[in-house]
């Protein structure tokens, strides 16, 4: 499975939107990924449906809609409308999770489920295998160009391991500070799907900054797979706890 590199429009410039969307269909990248926040279930506000249907016809990149919105029950239809291909809404909702995830489901989009960082992991077990993608936040929603929280990376671990056992084939994304350095910590940890904002969109060279994000996260999770039985073996010998 190859890594998908996922540029955040949040991290753009918004006064000239149309054109950062074409410096993302030239970058090689895999998704554009566009966060959705609605002033109450983040203390921020992006951009709604009229502005995905405007982008929409600028691109033929998959579109992750990524809901941090208190009610988005009101909001699936029209970003289907608009042109999403994924909606993603957090797990915190609680019990009105199950009828979302079906009902993006019904409009056709690949279902994403999200977990904010102070959210036990295990508030996703139930849901593994109705989802298409898990996103796991590695900062606290609402802001872009925060800090990698690191006590995330077991949730990426966890995730990964259920993946394995269950036979499941959702992706395992990660959202908030992915840089150079975090993002090849998350691939070892077993993730695959890297949404970045503030360091691709930051950089001149838009194609060189994905280029170097797939390349240090390919690296890395091929140098787990190297490590993996070689640990398995000096574990054998004793060597390691
Ligand atoms: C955070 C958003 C992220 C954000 C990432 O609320 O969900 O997608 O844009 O931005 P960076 O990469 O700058 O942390
Ligand atoms: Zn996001």
């Amino acid at each position: 499975m190859g890594m998908i590199i996922a540029p955040s429009v949040l991290g753009a410039n918004f006064g000239r939107l149309a054109r950062e969307v074409e410096r993302v269909n030239a970058s090689g990248a895999d998704w554009v990924h566009l966060d959705i926040m609605d002033g109450h279930f983040v203390p921020n506000i992006s951009f709604g449906p009229a502005v995905v249907q405007t982008l929409r016809p600028l691109s033929k990149l998959f579109f992750d809609a990524h809901l941090m919105c208190s009610k988005p029950e009101i909001l699936l239809e029209p970003f289907a409308r608009a042109g999403a291909n994924q909606i993603d809404i957090h797990v915190e909702l609680g019990e009105a999770v199950t009828p979302l995830l079906w009902k993006i489901k019904s409009l056709g989009q690949k279902v994403g489920l999200v977990v904010n960082p102070p959210t036990s992991i295990s508030l996703v077990q139930p849901y593994l295998e109705q989802i298409d993608f898990l996103l796991i936040m590695t900062v606290n929603p609402g802001f872009g160009g925060q800090s990698f929280i690191y006590e995330t990376l077991p949730k990426i671990q966890q995730a990964h391991a259920w993946r394995r056992e269950k036979s499941l084939g959702f992706k395992i994304g990660v959202d908030g500070g992915i840089d150079f350095k975090t993002s090849a910590e998350c691939a070892c940890a077993g993730a695959d799907t890297f949404i970045s904002g503030s360091t691709l969109f930051g950089r001149p060279n838009l194609g060189a900054a994905v280029r170097k994000l797939r390349k240090v996260t390919e690296a890395a999770a091929a140098a787990t797979r190297k490590a993996a039985p070689l640990r398995a073996e000096r574990a054998l010998e004793g060597q390691v706890p």
